[in-house]
């Protein structure tokens, strides 16, 4: 039986399309049409857990892929909180020869402790472009959410000819949010936890409201005991605010193309 890896790296995405994989809080992986992988804050391993005893982070979804395993062409964070540029992933994430590591400056600051060489770091910020392949990654306004980082982005991920896909990151609600319409995104990938300053289902409905995707999914709500929320509360929250926007819950580990042109 095929690894999921080896399923991401064995799927064909149609040309105009994107293909994405959810592991798990705002853990995405993400492939072009010519083939380009690109992982957007892999968390897999249960390291949060182990920093913050006092309360329960032990991860509720398995790690769907080990480190060891991956095989990407970009490895991309939001901010340095431990659930989204986690140490230990990159440590075991062992075939990183050519990789570009891309992220605000203490997320490279953690790239560097583990042994990313500089030549493979990018730095990323709000306004930046990035381009390999047929994928450009612009990075996005984000709001910390608290004072032990203060570089949050988020991405639009653009595939050339085909969709264009926006992950909030961890964000607290502001209206420079929608300063990410201007690259018209099809698809809009938002925390709904509230928790720990993140957008509430409310304000992230909201959010989708004034930037109009087609499709606008929950993450960030799934892993963590202590820090989880209800995505039907989301889905409720866009029929009332933004009911032209399609609620999609995307499903672990499962492959979800769009635009589904078959
Ligand atoms: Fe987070």
């Amino acid at each position: 039986m095929m690894t999921l890896m080896q399923t991401i790296l064995a799927t064909q995405v149609p040309q105009g399309s994107v293909a994405l994989w959810w592991l798990g809080q705002n853990s995405f992986i993400a492939k072009s049409p010519l083939g380009i992988r690109v992982g957007i804050d892999l968390y897999l391993t249960d390291r949060c857990a182990e920093r913050h005893p006092e309360i329960n982070l032990r991860r509720r979804v398995p790690a769907l892929i080990a480190p060891e395993e991956l095989q990407l062409d970009i490895f991309a964070t939001t901010h340095n909180h431990c659930d989204h540029t986690d140490p230990e992933t990159i440590r075991r994430f062992h075939n990183r020869q050519g990789v570009l590591f891309v992220g605000p400056h203490p997320s490279c600051e953690t790239f560097r402790s583990v042994g990313v060489p500089e030549q493979q770091m990018v730095p990323a910020w709000p306004g930046c472009t990035i381009q390999l392949g047929d994928v450009t990654l612009h990075g996005t306004f984000a709001l910390p959410t608290d004072d032990s980082d203060l570089n949050h982005i988020g991405y639009v991920l653009e595939v050339a000819g085909g969709p264009r896909i926006y992950w909030t990151g961890d964000t607290s609600d502001h209206e420079l949010l929608t300063s990410v319409s201007r690259y018209r995104p099809n698809v809009m990938i938002a925390c709904i936890n509230a928790g720990f300053n993140n957008l509430s289902h409310w304000e992230a409905a909201r959010l989708a409201s004034r930037i109009q995707p087609q499709v606008a999914i929950p993450c960030h709500w799934d892993l963590f005991p202590d820090n989880a929320a209800d995505p039907e509360q989301f889905r409720a929250a866009l029929r009332i605010l933004a009911p032209q926007v399609r609620y999609v819950r995307l499903e672990h580990g499962q492959a979800w193309i769009y635009p589904d042109v078959s």
